[in-house]
């Protein structure tokens, strides 16, 4: 039996173990044959921790979200192009990530072949296929990724034969670099792991992490949000228009006032509630337009919005 203090020893060491950076696994090794026979109920790992800046990073899926990582990882100067690569046989999706210089191959198996940290990027009606495909090829050597919308870590981990998996939702965004992204952890992905994609989504905007059980909720939020948002976008315009404005310069204001909005909630770091107090002097103009959105229920049309798209999302991700 081990004493207290022996145990809280081991677990000390294996806690600063577990959180160091690169490159941990001579200590990992050496920790490993010293807890043989101590700690025989956790099972030896071959997880090898993936250098920060030197990886190699493929992509399943060369699409538009595959492309918006890319774009975003290079021209934020995380990895260099030439340290990462996709496949794809048709000629405009080539040319598209060729440009700034990413290789593209010709089969999944030789992006897989030659990757630390492989995204999958395919549509979710693919993506069984996709990962059963390549899983003789895939190993706790590399991080797995998925930002395939609607599909559990559980259903990954078990087509690819290893939980060394993350699940990112971004959102449209990326495009602009301005995504909001949440990743969630599988069972065997490291906290390095969890930073190094925190990193790689960070070059395309925002990251949270969070349990995969708020998945679907995040999904309403921020996955659907954009949605919302240009539909609100091109209201504002065409009521600019019914009160005489061009469409051109009722588009332009509309825009801009969201982002400017935006960017407000975000930087100024005040409650929403207390900017709308701020712009809203009394008996004046935009205190009568909220009037009008609260007699039409603008809240609880967006809360509903959210909560349906969740509802649909739980629905999708249960098929
Ligand atoms: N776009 C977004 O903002 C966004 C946001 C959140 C999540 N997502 C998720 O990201 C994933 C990709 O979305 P996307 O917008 O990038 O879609 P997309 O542009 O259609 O990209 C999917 C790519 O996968 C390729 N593909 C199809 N079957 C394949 C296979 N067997 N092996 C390798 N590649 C294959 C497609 O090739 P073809 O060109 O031949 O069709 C296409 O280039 C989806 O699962 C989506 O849920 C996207």
């Amino acid at each position: 039996m081990l004493g207290k203090k022996n145990k809280l020893q081991l677990a000390t060491t294996f806690a600063l173990i577990r959180s160091r950076r690169s490159p941990a696994a001579p200590f990992r090794n050496t920790y490993e044959k010293s807890r043989k026979g101590l700690f025989q109920k956790f099972s030896m790992t071959t997880i090898v921790p993936i250098p920060c800046d030197s990886y190699k990073l493929g992509f399943i899926g060369a699409g538009k979200m595959a492309e918006s990582i890319a774009r975003g990882v290079v021209k934020s100067g995380l990895l260099p192009a030439s340290q990462i690569r996709t496949a794809h046989l048709g000629n405009a999706r080539r040319t598209a990530f060729e440009s700034f210089g990413v290789k593209v191959l010709d089969h999944n198996s030789q992006v897989v072949e030659d990757s630390d940290v492989v995204v999958f990027s395919v549509k979710p009606q693919v993506v069984k296929g996709v990962v059963m495909e390549l899983r003789s090829l895939l190993s706790e050597k590399q991080l797995l990724v998925s930002v395939v919308a609607g599909v559990k870590l559980k259903d990954l981990q078990e087509w690819a034969g290893h939980s060394r998996f993350i699940r990112v939702m971004p959102n449209t965004p990326a495009a602009v670099g301005n995504a909001a992204s949440v990743i969630s952890l599988g069972a065997a992905a490291t906290k390095d792991d969890g930073e190094l994609i925190s990193k790689l989504f960070g070059a395309i905007g925002k990251v949270w992490t969070a349990d995969e059980k708020h998945f679907d909720a995040i999904t309403g939020l921020s996955g659907s949000g954009p949605a919302y948002i240009f539909l609100a976008i091109e209201a504002l315009a065409d009521g600019g228009v019914a009160a005489g404005l061009p469409r051109d310069l009722a588009l332009g204001l509309a825009s801009q006032t969201v982002l400017g909005a935006a960017s407000m909630a975000v930087n100024t770091g005040k409650h929403p509630g207390q900017l709308k107090d701020d712009v809203a002097s009394p008996g004046g103009t935009t205190i009568a337009g909220i009037h009008e959105l609260e007699k039409a229920g603008f809240r609880g049309i967006l809360m509903n919005a959210v909560v349906a798209a969740s509802k649909r999302s739980r629905e999708l991700s249960n098929n």
